[in-house]
């Protein structure tokens, strides 16, 4: 009697199979256990992310600050509690981690958060961990047209999925290795074997061998390329966006001191914002007015060499090389003073802190996507613009405010020439 040896080759593509279900699912990510997921701390660390943390972070999307669902797996959770709370002491420090963390965002630094309490940040870390799901956040920001909803099912769904799916299998698995061991009693007691038949019946089913055995392989290869293609495909999503861009400027001038610390106005500077598309970058001339007589900052001798490179620009004629960091691709018109000027919008909601940066980066992601969000959800100011009073007339019928949409926000030719 000769038994079919292709009845043990789907016993052991069945355990690779299992095999790699445990490998792939030991990928996910578990939460501190003291991070409640109580729908209470949820809602109340909702409200705080969206008043403090919302302009910088994303729960699953690097943004200005990383993606934060998984922090206090990653990190330990004194360490992000007091990350949060001020980073920069722990940067100063020398924690190792932070300081890392630092340089690869380009040195931005996070606002120091002292005003929350021990019960604030646990709610903090409760929504960062358990809150949205990855399609709400993403809707939030209106760019998620391309990412958010390509997933289709929530997550906690395609987790289940997973555990029972793994279940079964070794459900199957026992079911198959009961009727092995059956089989193989059955067989060792018939008297008809050859002793080649005997040997291969007892053979154990060696780890070994599962391990290279093809099912594994192809299983593994297929897996790995899959998670490759996903990380590609999450870059190319993200080319040509520049946001977080901090280069070195050709002289050391800082928004935090000229515009922080002696609140010069934007405009006094950038010229442009109010009457203009181009806000303008000033000239040494511009400059000039003030470090005709300031040579450099209090207590120091002779002239500060970053103020010498603008003496010699400004004696020599030549024209400081800024670094461009806003840049819209030539297709797109944006203007300036329809924002300023008409709209009355502030520097930051667009450009961030500027008065606190050392040196300037790109705080928003400037994509089509943030345009039209942004024109969407806000309401035009027609208060005592008389522009708009026969529209407001016309539109008064309706329960919605009047949103920049309504006047043709959205259209295509205002914004492509
Ligand atoms: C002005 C932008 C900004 C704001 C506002 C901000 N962050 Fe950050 N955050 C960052 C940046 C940038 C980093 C990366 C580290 C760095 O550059 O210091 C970071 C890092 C972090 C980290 C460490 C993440 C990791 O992977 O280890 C945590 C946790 C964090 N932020 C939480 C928060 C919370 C909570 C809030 C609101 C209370 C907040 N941040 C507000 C910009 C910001
Ligand atoms: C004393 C002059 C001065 C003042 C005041 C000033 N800026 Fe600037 N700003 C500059 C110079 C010079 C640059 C180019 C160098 C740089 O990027 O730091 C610049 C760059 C910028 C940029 C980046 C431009 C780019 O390349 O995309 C933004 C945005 C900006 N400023 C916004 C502001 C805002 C908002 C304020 C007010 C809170 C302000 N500035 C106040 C001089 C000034
Ligand atoms: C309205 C006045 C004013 C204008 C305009 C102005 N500055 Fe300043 N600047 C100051 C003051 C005040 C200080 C700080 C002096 C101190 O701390 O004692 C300073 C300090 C500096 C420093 C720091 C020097 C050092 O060694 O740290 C640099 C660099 C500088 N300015 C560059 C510029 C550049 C470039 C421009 C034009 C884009 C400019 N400033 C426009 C008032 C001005
Ligand atoms: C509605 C969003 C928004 C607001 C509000 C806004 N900006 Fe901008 N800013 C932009 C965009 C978008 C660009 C890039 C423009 C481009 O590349 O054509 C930009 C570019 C700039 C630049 C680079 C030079 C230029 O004109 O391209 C400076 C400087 C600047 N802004 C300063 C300011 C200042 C100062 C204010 C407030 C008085 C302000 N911005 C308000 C969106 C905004
Ligand atoms: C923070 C909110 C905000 C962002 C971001 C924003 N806008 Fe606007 N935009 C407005 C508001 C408010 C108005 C209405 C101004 C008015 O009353 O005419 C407006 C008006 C406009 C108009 C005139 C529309 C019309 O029908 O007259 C154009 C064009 C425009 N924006 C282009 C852009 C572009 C391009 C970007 C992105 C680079 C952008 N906007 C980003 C708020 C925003
Ligand atoms: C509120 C302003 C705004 C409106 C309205 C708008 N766009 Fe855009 N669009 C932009 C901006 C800004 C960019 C550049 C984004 C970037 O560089 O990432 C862009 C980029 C694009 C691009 C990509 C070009 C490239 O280089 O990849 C296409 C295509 C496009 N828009 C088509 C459209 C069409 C079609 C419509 C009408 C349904 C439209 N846009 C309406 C602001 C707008």
């Amino acid at each position: 009697m000769t038994i079919k040896r292709s009845s043990f080759g789907v016993f052991n593509s069945i355990s690779a199979l299992i095999l790699a279900f445990f490998l792939y699912s030991g990928t996910a990510y578990a939460a501190h256990p003291d991070v409640s997921d109580s729908e209470d701390a949820i809602q109340a660390g909702q409200s705080l992310f969206n008043a403090n943390c919302r302009t910088c972070h994303r729960l699953d999307q690097n943004y200005t600050g990383p993606a934060l669902r998984g922090v206090t797996e990653r990190r330990s959770l004194d360490w992000t509690k007091k990350f949060i709370v001020n980073s920069q002491a722990l940067i100063q420090a020398g924690d190792a981690e932070a300081v890392a963390l630092f340089r690869e965002y380009n040195n931005i630094q996070m606002p120091s958060h002292d005003f929350l309490s021990d019960d604030d940040l646990m709610n903090l870390l409760s929504y960062i961990e358990y809150g949205d799901t990855a399609d709400a956040t993403a809707a939030a920001d209106g760019e998620g047209t391309a990412e958010g909803q390509a997933g289709g099912i929530p997550s906690e769904y395609l987790t289940i999925i997973l555990v029972v799916l793994v279940f079964v299998l070794l459900l199957i698995l026992v079911v198959l290795g009961l009727i092995v061991s059956v089989l193989k009693k059955y067989l060792n007691q018939s008297q008809d074997l050859d002793q080649d038949d005997k040997e291969f019946i007892n053979q154990k089913t060696d780890l070994k061998k599962v391990f290279t055995s093809d099912a594994f392989i192809i299983i593994i290869t297929t897996i790995v390329l899959a998670l490759v293609v996903k990380t590609a495909l999450d870059g190319l999503y993200n080319v040509g966006i520049q946001q977080g861009y901090a280069p070195k400027q050709p002289i050391a001038y800082s928004h935090q001191l000229h515009a922080g610390e002696y609140e010069i106005p934007c405009q006094y500077c950038h010229t442009g914002v109010e009457i203009g598309k181009s806000a303008n970058i000033p000239s040494a001339n511009i400059c000039m007015n003030c470090h005709m007589h300031i040579q450099n900052v209090d207590g120091q001798e002779g002239i500060s060499p970053e103020i010498a490179k603008l003496y010699d620009a400004y004696d020599n004629n030549k024209p400081i090389e800024w670094v461009r960091i806003h840049n819209l691709p030539d297709l797109a018109y944006f203007n300036h003073s329809q924002h300023v000027a008409v709209a009355g919008l502030e520097c930051q909601t667009c450009h961030g802190p500027i008065e606190e940066m050392e040196v300037v980066y790109q705080h928003s992601s400037l994509t089509m996507g943030w345009c039209i969000d942004c024109h969407r959800n806000t309401e035009i100011t027609t208060q005592g613009n008389e522009y708009y009073d026969k529209l407001v007339q016309l539109h008064s019928e309706s329960k919605d405010a009047l949103k920049v949409k309504d006047i043709g926000g959205l259209e295509c030719a205002k914004c492509h020439y």
